[in-house]
C-alpha cells in the first residue's frame, strides 16, 4: 500500500475539496442543471436529482476515492494494481479504460463548448469598450455555430489553458489553479445571486426551483436527473479516482465526499437562484430553453437590465472558469496515465493527451457546420460523442466501480478506507453502493437503450 503519489499529492483537505468540487461544478452545474430543470419540470426534477445525489452520487464518489487513495495511480494502473493485490479477475480493468476513453471524449466536446465561454466573454469586453450590443442572439449564436474558423480558435485557447495547468503538475498546477480559480468563482456566484435578489424575482424563481409537481415526475425525468447527477459529481470517469489517488491518508473519506456533494448542489441550486431571476424580470419563458438557454436567452436580458454588460461579462467568465476546473481533471486522467508508461516527462505527457484530444474536438467543432450532415445514432457528432460519453459510459462506469468496490475489494481495504465511519455507517454506504446505486442505474439504463 503506497503511501504517496508518484505524481504528487494534495497539500492539504482543503486543497483535495478544492479540486474535487472544481472538477464538480462545470458546465454542467450553471449550463446545463438550469436548462435541464427547466425543461424538467422545475421542482420535480430538481427533487429526483437531489434523490440521486444522495443515493447514487455520494456512495460511489466514496467508492471512487478510496479505490484511487487505495491504488495511487492512474486509473488503468489502479485498477491493475488493485485487482492483482486482490487476486481479482483482470476483467475489472475495464473500468479504467471506460473511464479514460470518457474522460477524452468528454474533454473533447467539453473544451469546444468551453470555448464558446470564452468568446462569449470576449464579445462582452468589447462591448464594454463599445463594441456593438447583440441584439439578436439567436443569430450571434448561430454565426458562432457556423463558423469553424471561430469554434476551433476559442477551442484550442481553452485547451491551451488546460493544458497549461496540467503541465505543471499536481501542487504547482493543480492545486495553485484551484486556489485562485474556486473563491473567484464562488464571489462571482454571490455577485450573480445578489443581483438575481435585486430583481426581486428571487421568490417565484425559488418557487419554480422548488415547488415538487409530483405528476411531473415521469421516466425522462428520472433518466435525466440520473445523468445529470453522474455529470455534475464527474463521476464514472474515473476522475475522481484519480483526485483520490493523490490523498494522503490520514484524510476522511465520508467527510470529503460530502463536502464535495453539498459544494456541488449548492452551486447548482445557486446558479438556478441567480439565473431564473432575471429570466422572470424579462418576462422571458424558461421552459423548453433547451441548451441554448444561456447562450439565447440570457442575453436578451442583458441587453436591458441595469449593469447588463459587466453582469454579462462577470456570468460567462464565471462559466470560463467552472469549465477550465473541470477540464483539467479530464486531462489528468490520460495524462497521469501516459507519465506512468516511463517515456516521458508531465509536460510531454500532458501535451500529447491535449493534442490528441484537441483532434478528436475538431469532430464537435467541424460537427456545427462543415460536418453537420453527419448523423451518428441520428444524432449530430457533438450530440453522439456526449451521448455515447455521458449517458452511456458514465453510468456503466459508475455501476462498475459501484459493484467492484462493494462486493469485489477485501472488506479490509474499504473498511480499512473508511475507517472513522461507525460499523452503521458502513453498512448503509455498502448497501447504497452494492444494491441501490446499481439498481437505480441498471434500471435507467435499461430505460434508456430499450425505452
Ligand atoms: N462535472 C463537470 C460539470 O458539471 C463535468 C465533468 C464530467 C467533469 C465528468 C469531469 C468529468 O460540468
Amino acid at each position: 500500500m503506497a503511501n504517496n503519489s508518484i505524481h504528487g499529492m494534495w497539500s492539504s483537505r482543503l486543497a483535495f475539496i478544492l479540486a474535487a468540487s472544481g472538477s464538480a461544478v462545470g458546465l454542467g452545474n450553471i449550463w446545463r442543471f438550469p436548462y435541464l430543470a427547466s425543461d424538467n419540470g422545475g421542482g420535480a426534477f430538481v427533487l429526483v436529482y437531489l434523490g440521486c445525489i444522495l443515493l447514487v452520487g455520494l456512495p460511489i464518489m466514496a467508492a471512487e476515492i478510496l479505490m484511487g487513495r487505495h491504488g495511487r495511480m492512474s486509473p488503468v494502473n489502479t485498477l491493475r494494481k488493485l485487482t492483482s493485490e486482490g487476486g481479482h479477475s483482470k476483467g475489472w480493468v475495464v473500468i479504467g479504460w471506460i473511464g479514460m476513453a470518457a474522460a477524452v471524449m468528454i474533454l473533447s466536446f467539453y473544451s469546444v463548448v468551453g470555448g464558446w465561454t470564452l468568446h462569449y466573454a470576449w464579445l462582452y469586453v468589447q462591448q464594454l469598450f463599445g463594441g456593438a450590443p447583440i441584439t439578436d442572439p439567436g443569430a450571434t449564436f448561430g454565426a458562432l455555430l457556423a463558423s469553424p474558423g471561430t469554434l476551433v480558435f476559442w477551442h484550442s485557447a481553452f485547451m491551451l489553458m488546460t493544458v497549461g495547468v496540467v503541465a505543471m503538475g499536481v501542487e504547482k498546477g493543480l492545486e495553485r489553479a484551484v486556489k485562485l480559480l474556486m473563491p473567484l468563482l464562488f464571489l462571482i456566484l454571490l455577485g450573480l445571486f445578489a443581483y438575481g435578489v435585486s430583481t426581486g424575482k428571487v421568490g417565484q424563481a425559488f418557487s419554480f426551483l422548488f415547488t415538487p409537481d409530483f405528476s411531473k415526475i415521469d421516466g425522462n425525468v428520472l433518466l435525466a436527473a440520473l445523468g445529470q447527477a453522474f455529470f455534475s459529481m464527474s463521476l464514472g470517469m474515473c476522475g475522481i479516482m484519480t483526485y483520490g489517488a493523490y490523498l494522503p491518508r490520514d484524510i476522511s473519506i465520508p467527510k470529503v465526499a460530502g463536502t464535495v456533494a453539498i459544494m456541488d448542489t449548492t452551486v447548482a441550486l445557486l446558479a438556478g437562484l441567480a439565473i431564473f431571476p432575471v429570466i422572470f424580470a424579462f418576462g422571458l419563458d424558461p421552459a423548453g430553453g433547451g441548451p441554448g438557454l444561456i447562450f439565447t436567452s440570457l442575453p436578451l436580458a442583458f441587453n436591458d437590465m441595469p449593469f447588463g454588460i459587466p453582469y454579462a461579462l462577470a456570468f460567462f467568465v464565471l462559466l470560463a472558469v467552472a469549465a477550465w476546473t473541470s477540464s483539467i481533471s479530464l486531462l489528468e486522467p490520460p495524462t497521469a496515465f501516459i507519465v506512468e508508461k516511463g517515456k516521458v516527462s508531465r509536460k510531454g505527457a500532458a501535451l500529447l493527451a491535449a493534442v490528441g484530444i484537441w483532434a478528436l474536438g475538431l469532430l464537435t467543432a467541424l460537427g456545427f457546420n462543415v460536418w453537420s450532415s453527419v448523423r451518428v445514432f441520428g444524432r449530430d457528432l457533438q450530440g453522439a460523442v456526449e451521448y455515447i460519453a455521458s449517458d452511456l459510459m458514465l453510468p456503466i462506469g459508475g455501476l462498475l466501480i459501484a459493484l467492484f468496490a462493494a462486493w469485489v475489494l477485501r472488506k479490509e481495504i474499504t473498511r480499512g478506507e473508511l475507517s472513522d465511519m461507525g460499523n452503521g455507517g458502513f453498512l448503509v454506504w455498502k448497501i447504497l453502493c452494492g444494491v441501490v446505486a446499481p439498481g437505480l442505474v441498471l434500471v435507467i439504463l435499461y430505460m434508456k437503450i430499450f425505452g
